[in-house]
């Protein structure tokens, strides 16, 4: 690889070609449109201004965002509003030269309140559509299970949405980690394999090794979302390098959440330098300070042990890690080659 001097590496992490993998939908949803939904919805919110709620975006764990999350996504009604919220998003991960996006969506969040699954994914659905066809960028959905209700109501979430099958090509875990392990979805998630969905779990966020491990072993799972807890196992570290499992990590929404006390003091290089295959990813932007590209160039200056090879490597990774097709990662990695050329 050619030489990239250390100037221009900012704006190469932001011109590169890249693939988001771990982002959750309802955490792209900013405060100015929460408040027109609110407003379009006739929903009250807890908030007098788009600045009071901002400025209640400080906190102490995973447990404090989750709560403002969701009640951030209780003004979400009706199908537009799912259209809108993905479009916005995918707006702006055209804008990071996001070439493909892998979208979380929380449908328990909603059908508890009464909307119909049909209009979450079918708002979701058009938006990656007309992405791709609007923008050029790949968007798939990964239909996510909530880790603090039952198996039950996870199973009965997925019979409701296989009828909208064709419209998601995976299913993943997420909300509260501690006291909820892998193990309690064992039975969704053998269903969601014996019905060809791919699997991801969010694992060693807050939660110990243990939970990368069941699910893997239990969940078998195809990535591990966030996962930087692993470093504490260095059998697991090995474990996971030598399957090249992948591990979307999150570095703002680490920092804001306080799995790390500031950027400077993430594991993120020592993650790389393991061997493993890591991702850089946004989570929940609209709540944790950035986009993608803003995880990617706030993390290299906080870590300036990363070079011009690890921002490569990240970018190869997104989309060896991604559920596309071989074709399209050949396309990808073709054209991450050709902005690192443009730029040595
Ligand atoms: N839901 C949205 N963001 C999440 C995160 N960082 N961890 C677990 N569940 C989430
Ligand atoms: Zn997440």
């Amino acid at each position: 690889m050619k030489t990239i001097a250390p100037d221009r590496l900012p704006a190469l992490l932001r011109a590169m070609p890249k693939a988001e993998l771990h982002l959750h939908v309802e955490g792209s949803l900013e405060p100015e449109l929460i408040f027109r939904l609110a407003a379009r919805n006739g929903v009250a919110l807890p908030y007098a201004s788009v600045e009071a709620l901002r400025a209640a975006y400080a906190f102490g764990d995973l447990q404090s965002f989750l709560d403002i999350y969701y009640a951030g996504a209780s003004v979400l009604r009706h199908e537009l509003d799912f259209f809108e919220m993905a479009w916005a998003y995918l707006e702006r991960a055209a804008a990071d030269n996001v070439v493909h996006a892998e979208i979380f969506f929380d449908p328990q969040t909603h059908t508890a309140r009464g909307v119909p699954i049909e209009a979450v994914i079918q708002g979701l659905d058009h938006a990656c559509h007309r992405a791709h066809a609007e923008l050029g960028v790949s968007a798939k959905l990964i239909l996510c299970f909530l880790r603090h209700l039952s198996e039950d109501d996870a199973l009965a979430t997925l019979e409701t949405a296989l009828p909208y099958r064709h419209h998601f090509i995976g299913v993943g875990l997420d909300s509260s980690e501690r006291g909820h392990p892998p193990e309690k979805f064992a039975r969704v998630f053998a269903r969601c394999r014996e019905l060809g969905l791919h699997r991801v779990a969010h694992a060693g966020e807050e939660g110990p090794p243990a939970y990368i491990e069941s699910a893997l072993d239990v969940l078998r799972v195809e990535r591990i979302d966030h996962g930087v807890r692993c470093v504490e196992s260095p059998a697991l570290v090995e474990r996971l390098a030598r399957a090249r499992m992948p591990l979307t990590v999150c570095p703002l929404s680490n920092v804001k959440l306080r799995v790390f006390p500031t950027l400077a003091q993430h594991n993120l290089k020592a993650l790389l330098d393991a061997g493993l295959c890591v991702t850089i990813n946004s989570d929940d932007p609209a709540y944790f300070g950035g986009y993608v590209n803003e995880n990617f160039v706030q993390t290299f200056a906080a870590l300036p042990a990363l070079t011009a090879d690890d921002a490569y490597r990240l970018a190869a990774n997104s989309f060896e890690a991604s559920f596309a097709s071989a074709d399209d990662k050949a396309r990808w990695t073709r054209q991450l080659d050709e902005a690192f050329a443009a730029a040595g």
